[in-house]
């Protein structure tokens, strides 16, 4: 087996190799003068199973990725398996004002051309994956991050809102620890109102989950309602640290106590690696399993 790093996750790429025992090979991505792609994986040929490894995030890695697949069938490879470790346009999965697109659907159709099987890492919905027609996997972050946590002291595991509640469920079970989620209504792209915290959180040292983290809003808001109600401290995780308009910086500023994200994404806090539970699930889909 051989690991092809793009450009967006070259980082996870490696680790995964290594998690693999397998060789990796960093595909080469420039810009033409006009800025359109040139990516170029430097071998004669590619006679294996080959994963390639690269988020579809921004819109530029999901055209590297495109042009990745087409070069890696191209030198002759075996198998393809993508690792989408965040997939781009997951959160519009479905047509919620007329005249809009049905853009991971269309992203699925696109990536669905050159591969043989795909695993992306606690997609936004994973019915989403249905649009691919090859073997498709979403392997979940809870037990990586349950493990990360269980020795730092938490009390209850929370989710932003409901949506999340099934994701506070598995880190709150692995941790042996209670889970409850929080209710959320999204405002706008940048504003979430959550209601006050009902559950009792007085003196506890509270850990929220969440899938992703784009600008913030909801766990600054989350974070806000639960301090309210008592909390004596919220910690954060999140699977993928999107981190837009400076988040980051705003939480320092806001009542959050400590943030870490999986490496789906790379950041100044992106602690927590997932390459071991995708490397299980490479190794699985190989044996038969999936
Ligand atoms: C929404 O359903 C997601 O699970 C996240 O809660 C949301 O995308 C976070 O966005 P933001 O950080 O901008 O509030």
């Amino acid at each position: 087996m051989i690991v092809i790093g793009g450009s967006a996750s070259m980082d996870l790429a490696k680790e995964l190799a290594s998690a693999l025992g397998c060789e990796i090979i960093q595909a080469s991505t420039t810009a033409f003068p006009d800025g359109e792609c040139y990516t170029r994986i430097d071998v004669e040929k590619l006679d294996d199973d080959v994963v390639i490894v690269q988020n579809t995030f921004p819109d530029n890695k999901l055209i590297e990725m495109l042009l990745l697949q087409d070069a890696v069938k191209k030198l002759g490879a075996k198998s393809i398996t993508l690792v989408i470790p965040y997939f781009g346009y997951a959160r519009q999965d479905r047509v919620f004002k007329p005249g809009e697109p049905e853009s991971a659907k269309i992203m699925c159709k696109h990536l669905d051309m050159d591969c043989d099987r795909v695993i992306t890492i606690d997609l936004h919905k994973e019915s989403t994956l249905d649009h691919f027609t090859h073997p498709h996997k979403d392997v979940k972050a809870a037990p990586v991050i349950a493990e990360y946590f269980k020795t730092r002291g938490i009390d209850m595991v929370l989710s932003p809102d409901i949506g999340a509640a099934g994701r506070a469920k598995i880190v709150g079970d692995c941790m042996g620890l209670p889970h409850d989620h929080l209710e959320k209504t999204r405002l706008s792209g940048t504003e979430v109102r959550i209601k006050p915290a009902t559950m009792d959180v007085k003196g506890k040292s509270v850990l929220i989950v969440d899938d992703m983290i784009s600008t913030g809003g909801t766990i600054i808001a989350a974070t806000a309602a639960l301090k309210e109600a008592g909390a004596s401290k919220v910690s954060v995780a999140c699977t993928h640290g999107v981190f837009v308009n400076n988040a980051l910086e705003r939480f320092a500023g806001s009542p959050v106590d400590s943030i870490l994200s999986c490496n789906t994404l790379n950041s100044s806090v992106s602690h927590i690696s997932v390459a071991g539970v995708v490397a299980e699930a490479i190794k699985d889909a190989i044996a038969g399993k999936w």
